[in-house]
């Protein structure tokens, strides 16, 4: 009996292919899945990429609050256009320290994951004040409010320690000067800036928002302004004559 003959068998007996197809389909199962198992992480682990410091931490939870998420995404699709516009495309180690990512699947603004450094702080601020005054045809809302809200990092360390508990990397000195940190990352003449630099490499030091006091605007400036910021993509161009 040939190997066309056996096969014929199956093909003809329904619960025969059942049970073969299932066999099939759990052999490449188990090749696909069981690999997961054994690997730490399935993100390649990429220079730059740090947890957030407790400043950006906390405008980053000011963002999440405020639902800016509904309207900017953060992520660049690996598509000309996108990379042309917004800078290169986002690797997946750039949000392996986010939860909840803010990828997001609506752009009624631009893509924000490479926003940071783009605009200068004034501009940032004037913008979420009144996004108007800069763009006139911007149908974002104005967030001055964030400007009166004054923060002062008590709870910080707790966050931290839930994204601890979620595999975020603090480690117990990162968590112990947690408070410190934050407010030593808008005063450059701080004691403890130097602390906070050696725990969070290139963590941007200044008054974000130019008023007196560490205000959400502050936090949410710091935020804005590292996205996309970690990685050096400095040799990379985007040229679509290539
Ligand atoms: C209702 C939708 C909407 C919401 C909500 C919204 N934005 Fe926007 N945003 C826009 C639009 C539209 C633009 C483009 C026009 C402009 O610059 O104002 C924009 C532009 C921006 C820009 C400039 C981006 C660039 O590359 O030019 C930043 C930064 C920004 N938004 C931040 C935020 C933050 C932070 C929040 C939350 C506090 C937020 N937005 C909430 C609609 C929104």
């Amino acid at each position: 009996m040939g190997i066309l003959d056996k096969h014929k068998i199956l093909e003809k007996n329904a619960s025969l292919l059942l049970v073969f197809s299932f066999l099939v389909v759990t052999v490449g199962g188990l090749v696909e899945i069981a690999p997961l198992f054994y690997l730490e992480n399935t993100i390649e682990e990429v220079d730059g990429v740090r947890p957030y410091s407790p400043m950006e931490l906390a405008g980053r939870d000011v963002y999440v609050r405020e639902g800016c998420y509904v309207c900017h995404s953060q992520m660049i699709r690996p598509m000309r256009d996108e990379v042309e516009r917004y800078g290169h495309y986002s690797l997946a180690a750039e949000s392996m320290y986010d939860h909840p990512f803010q990828w997001g699947s609506k752009r009624t603004g631009p893509d924000l994951a490479r926003v940071g450094g783009r605009y200068s702080d004034d501009w940032q601020a004037q913008h979420l004040r009144d996004p108007q005054s800069v763009v006139p045809e911007s149908v974002m809302p104005k967030y001055a409010f964030l400007e009166n809200r004054m923060i002062d990092g008590k709870y910080i360390g707790d966050v931290m320690r839930t994204h601890r508990l979620v595999g975020v990397p603090y480690t117990d000195e990162m968590l112990e000067n947690a408070q410190a940190d934050f407010q030593a990352q808008i005063d450059p003449y701080a004691d403890g800036v130097d602390g906070l630099l050696e725990r969070y490499p290139g963590a941007q030091v200044r008054n974000f928002d130019g008023s007196p006091g560490i205000s959400e605007m502050d936090a949410l400036i710091a935020y804005l302004q590292m996205l996309g910021t970690l990685v050096d993509f400095s040799t990379f161009e985007a040229d679509a004559s290539r």
